[in-house]
């Protein structure tokens, strides 16, 4: 059974597409199958990852499943990465507000689950990719993972609400998920020139403990920017930027923390 993990963090534009991404791309360059699945109706995803041509309306996926629209064999689409399939959110100009609330529905996130479960017997890795905000959606990502990565851009306002979003996923484990575990605090978007950076990152790493943040960052750099682009990924290129390769540092951890847990899982 794969390992299911969600990209979350309720403020917007820190970096959890991105991540969500990369990490799959890295973990596929390592020979592990991942799967992608895009709970954010942006779609961004399939969009990036999927399609080329000029216009195209999407393909189904989350969004079809829980209005029964389409089966689970429908909604996994080929990406253009190695290794990485992707269910994308769905057809995004037919997404209405009652939508988001099937997937609180505990019969349709039941079923959701099921399908998941049987899904991810094909794959090493489950990504979740979860929109901004506190919703339905998101509540439903951490639902359905085993640890979650919180991506935290390094300015001042990302810090300050994280206390708050550490809670909800505490509540989240006692209510909901017991499974859940933090798999990291990832600071994205770090500037090396940057005093604000630095400090960030002193205080995250002596705030919360080891065992849930990443010790290594993420940088910022206009690569990041281009993986939304379809035509020309900067994943898809022979020679990676080397900022990229931050990446694949995290990717490295993130095996290397399931391997250590299946071996002591092991042990008697
Ligand atoms: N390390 C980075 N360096 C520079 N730019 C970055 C980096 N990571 C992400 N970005 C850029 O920041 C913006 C937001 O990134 P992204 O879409 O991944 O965030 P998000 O948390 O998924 O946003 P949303 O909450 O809207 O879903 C994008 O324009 C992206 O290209
Ligand atoms: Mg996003």
């Amino acid at each position: 059974m794969a390992k299911v993990i969600a990209v979350a963090n309720r403020k917007g534009g820190v970096g959890k597409t991105t991540t969500a991404i990369c990490l799959a791309f890295f973990l596929g360059r390592r020979g592990k199958k991942v799967l992608l699945l895009d709970l954010d109706p942006q779609n961004a995803l399939w969009a990036a990852l999927c399609h080329s041509g000029e216009k195209g309306s999407g393909a189904s996926g989350a969004l079809e499943l829980v209005r029964g629209e389409a089966s689970a064999r429908d909604i996994v689409q080929t990406t253009r990465l190695l290794n990485v399939d992707l269910i994308p959110f769905g057809n995004p100009e037919s997404v209405t507000h009652q939508d988001e609330s099937l997937f609180a529905m505990p019969r349709k996130r039941a079923a959701f689950v099921r399908v998941v479960a049987s899904l991810s017997k094909k794959y090493d890795y489950v990504i979740v990719d979860s929109p901004p905000g506190a919703s339905a959606l998101v509540e439903f990502a951490l639902l359905l993972s085993d640890s979650v990565v919180i991506p935290l851009q390094c300015q001042p306002l990302a810090l300050r609400i994280m206390p708050r979003i550490l809670r909800d996923i505490k509540e989240l484990i006692v209510s909901a998920n017991p499974r859940l575990t933090v798999e990291g605090v990832l600071l994205t978007m770090y500037d090396f020139w940057q005093p604000i950076s630095h400090e960030i990152a002193d205080q995250v790493w002596s705030y919360f403990p080891k065992k849930s943040t990443f010790r290594a960052v993420i940088r910022k750099s206009p690569a990041f920017e281009r993986i939304f682009d379809s035509e020309d990924n900067p994943l898809l290129q022979e020679e990676l930027d080397e900022e990229l390769l931050d990446y694949d540092v995290i990717a490295d951890l993130v095996v290397s923390r399931e391997e250590s847990s299946a071996e002591s899982r092991k042990r008697p």
